[in-house]
C-alpha cells in the first residue's frame, strides 16, 4: 500500500513551515546541489516525481523546458503545484510513484527530489524509469542520505559534548535494509532505508550509467550564519545521484 502522509493535516502544516523557513536544509544544501546537476533543460520534456508543491517544475519551466510532468500521490501539494505553475507547458497527475510506467509519454530528463526514500521497490522504479526514459536520458535524485534513513531507534543520534557541540553521530542498523517508521512531524511515518550498494546496483541493473554522485554540505557562509550546519560534517543530510540511459 503507498502512504499518503503528506495529506495528514497536521504533517502537511509541519511540512509547510518547515519548508517556508528560508534557511532549510533543502533550501540551502539540496536544492542548490540538485539544480547544479541539471542537464540543459532548453526545448526538454522533464518528469518530476514526487514532485510536491511544483517548486522544482516552476524551476524547469524557467530553464526552458518544453515539457514538464509532476506526479504526486498528494491531493494538498498538487493542489498547490497547480495554483503554483500556471503555465500550459506544466501538467500534474495524482499518480504514485509505483505506477510511474502508467504516463502515456517517454521523457529527456526525470527528476526527483527527496521522494524516493518514501518507495519500498526501489529497483522497481529504477526500471520502470529507464523505460520512460528516451536514449541517452538523465535520471537525477536526491534522497534522505542512507545514514539517517538506517536509524533504528528513536533515542537522539547526535553524540554531543558538555558543552553542547556535536561531536559525532550513532549510527544504527545500516545493514538491516527495508521499512523504518519516524516520528517526524508525526508519529509513524513510512520511508524506507537502502544501503549505498542497494541503491547502485539497483540503477546498474536497471541498465542506467552513474555520472555524478554528491553529498552536498553546508558552505563556510552557511555555517557562519547557521552553525547549527556544522553537524552535516559528521553525517550529510542527502544523497544525490545522477545517472544515465545508454544511447
Ligand atoms: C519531501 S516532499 C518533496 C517535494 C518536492 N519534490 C520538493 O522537493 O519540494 C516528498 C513528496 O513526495 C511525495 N510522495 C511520497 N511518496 C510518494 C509516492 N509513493 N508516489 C508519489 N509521490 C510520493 C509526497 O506526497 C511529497 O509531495
Amino acid at each position: 500500500m503507498v502512504q499518503n502522509i503528506y495529506d495528514h493535516p497536521d504533517f502537511f502544516e509541519g511540512y509547510k513551515h518547515l519548508r517556508e523557513n528560508a534557511s532549510s536544509a533543502n533550501r540551502l544544501i539540496e536544492q542548490p546541489a540538485l539544480f547544479a546537476l541539471l542537464p540543459d533543460l532548453s526545448n526538454k520534456t522533464v518528469l518530476d516525481l514526487g514532485c510536491g508543491w511544483g517548486e522544482n517544475c516552476k524551476e524547469f519551466v524557467s530553464r526552458g523546458a518544453k515539457k514538464i510532468v509532476g506526479i504526486d500521490c498528494s491531493q494538498n501539494m498538487l493542489e498547490m503545484a497547480k495554483k503554483e505553475n500556471p503555465f500550459d507547458s506544466v501538467e500534474f497527475f495524482r499518480l504514485p510513484m509505483e505506477y510511474v510506467v502508467a504516463l502515456p509519454y517517454h521523457f529527456d530528463v526525470v527528476v526527483s527530489s527527496l521522494a524516493v526514500h518514501y518507495v519500498e521497490d526501489f529497483s522497481r522504479l529504477a526500471k520502470d524509469i529507464f523505460q520512460l526514459l528516451q536514449p541517452g536520458g538523465i535520471f537525477l535524485f536526491s534522497q534522505e542520505h542512507p545514514l539517517t534513513t538506517a536509524i533504528l531507534d528513536k533515542n537522539p543520534c547526535w553524540e554531543q559534548n558538555n558543552s553542547q557541540e556535536v561531536i559525532g553521530y550513532r549510527l544504527s542498523g545500516y545493514g538491516m535494509t527495508g521499512e523504518r517508521k519516524v516520528d517526524w512531524l508525526v508519529d509513524d511515518v513510512v520511508k524506507y532505508h537502502r544501503s549505498f550498494s542497494d541503491i547502485f546496483s539497483a540503477l546498474l541493473e536497471a541498465g542506467f550509467s552513474i555520472q555524478a554522485v554528491k553529498e552536498p554540505l553546508p558552505s563556510q557562509q552557511i555555517i557562519e550564519q547557521y552553525p547549527r550546519y556544522q553537524k552535516c560534517f559528521h553525517k550529510p543530510d542527502f544523497l544525490l545521484i545522477k545517472c544515465q540511459k545508454p544511447f
